[in-house]
Formats: structure tokens, sequence, C-alpha cells
């Protein structure tokens, strides 16, 4: 696949860069993306507070299943060809939606997690936040006795504050944003990109089909992530 010789220079004299990651990039590991045909939620009603309310044992379940599926999956050549960026760049970022904790796994060190992670717990009352739980019956609280839950951001849920603002940084002074896997239907992660592209960073989209960031980029290869960043990684170091 052709990269276009143009992007190699910018990246050539860039110093500062971040990714923002979505479930396209883990796809090639084996975890179903939430949208498209063989998507997540295509037979799933998506998680919400209220889902958890009406029914807490069940969707403490739902993520523990989650949470098995994903912990026999390994990383991909996308995620490592990521974290080979960090030795390119002055400084890298990974700002991912994800939660399956692969570019960790990978070598990623700077990884800003947008919407939670699975294998992080919280009371969902007091807050308390605790590491992995095994238990096929939902936990209480130490502290409070209240419910614990995953510590993800669920629909309607607003995302981590911090994270949040980490990502806002790297999208206000970044020189190169990659925009790997994502449907861009999201938000706020969606908008990241183009906050990036008004301050001057040259965007370039890795998806296997066009989406509606698309037109808004500067560029888009079009392909399988886990070939693409691997060769953008060869063409760099
Ligand atoms: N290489 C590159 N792109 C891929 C690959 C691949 N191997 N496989 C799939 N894709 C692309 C699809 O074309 C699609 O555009 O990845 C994208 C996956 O889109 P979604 O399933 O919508 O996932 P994502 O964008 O991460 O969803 C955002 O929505 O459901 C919530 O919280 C959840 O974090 C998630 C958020």
């Amino acid at each position: 696949m052709k990269i276009d010789e143009r992007i190699v220079e910018r990246l050539k004299k860039a110093k500062k860069a971040f990714s923002l990651t979505g479930a396209g990039s883990s796809a090639p590991s084996g975890i179903p993306t939430f949208r498209g045909n063989e998507g997540f939620w295509n037979n799933k009603t998506p998680f919400s507070i209220r889902a958890f309310e009406e029914n807490p044992q069940k969707v403490w379940e739902w993520h523990q299943e989650i949470k098995k599926m994903i912990k026999e999956k390994d990383p991909n050549p996308s995620h490592f060809a990521l974290a080979k960026m960090q030795k390119f760049f002055k400084d890298f970022a990974v700002i991912t939606q994800n939660i399956d904790n692969l570019h960790q796994r990978a070598g990623s060190v700077k990884v800003i997690e947008l919407h939670g992670n699975i294998y992080k717990n919280k009371c969902n009352e007091c807050g308390k936040v605790f590491g992995e739980i095994d238990s096929e019956k939902i936990p209480k609280c130490g502290k409070c006795g209240g419910l614990i839950r995953p510590d993800i951001v669920w629909f309607g849920e607003p995302l981590p504050y911090r994270a949040l603002m980490k990502a806002r940084v790297y999208a206000e002074s970044s020189d190169v944003c990659f925009v790997v896997g994502t449907s861009g239907v999201v938000q706020p992660a969606a908008s990241i990109p183009l906050i990036a592209r008004e301050n001057g960073a040259l965007v370039i989209e890795i998806n296997k089909e066009k989406t509606v960031l698309s037109e808004h980029l500067d560029f888009s290869i079009f392909g399988d992530a886990s070939e693409i960043l691997p060769e953008l990684c060869e063409r760099l170091l």
C-alpha cells in the first residue's frame, strides 16, 4: 500500500504527536467492534446507568464475560507500531476509546483512557476505586456498602475529567494526530481530531473504510491498521 510521501515528510519534522484509537485498532486482536456487520451493539442493549440500576447483577455478569473474552486476546501489530512511535516523536501519547488495556500491554506508556478500563472498578455510591475483581456475584464496597461497578463510561455518562483535559492539551498542541479505527460517531472523543486540525496539526485517518470524519481530515489511508501502522513505522524509523 502506497503511503503518500508528503505524510512521511511532515512526520519526520514533527516533534509532538498523538493517536486517537477506537475499536478498529483492536479488531485484528479478535475483539469485536461496536458498530458495523458483526458489531457488538448489534444484538445487545448499550450499557447505561439505567440498565445497571434496573439489574446490577446482570450488568456485572456482562462485564465479567467481556473481561474474560478480552483477557484471552493479545495486542496486534497496530498496538506495537503505536508503542514504537514513542521512540520517534519527542512527545507521543495514545488517546483511546478502548477499554481493553492492549495499548499498555504493547508497551505504550502515555495512554489516556477516555472510556475507562475493563480491569478497573469503582463504588457506584462513594466512588472508591478498586483494581480487578473476579466475582460472579456483584461485589459491595467495604467502605460504604454500595454496589461496585466496572470503571468504564456508559452511554449518557460524562467522560473522566482529567483524561478529557489531558486529551485536550494534546489536541491543542500537537504537530500530528493519527485517527485509528474509529467510526467517529461518539462524542466528545470524535471532536478531538477536529480540534487538533484547527490547531494546525496534520490529521491522518487510518480506517478500513470512509467515516464521517474523513472529509474533515488531511489524509485518509484506507486499509487494515495492523498493516498500515507497521509500514508507516518502517518509513519513519
Ligand atoms: N483497521 C482499521 N479500521 C478498522 C479495522 C481495522 N482492522 N476494523 C474495523 N475498523 C474500523 C471500522 O471501519 C469502523 O470505522 O473501526 C471502526 C470501529 O467503529 P465502532 O465500532 O463504532 O467503534 P468506536 O469508533 O471505537 O466506537 C466509539 O462507541 O460504543 C461506544 O464506548 C464505545 O468506545 C466506543 C465508542
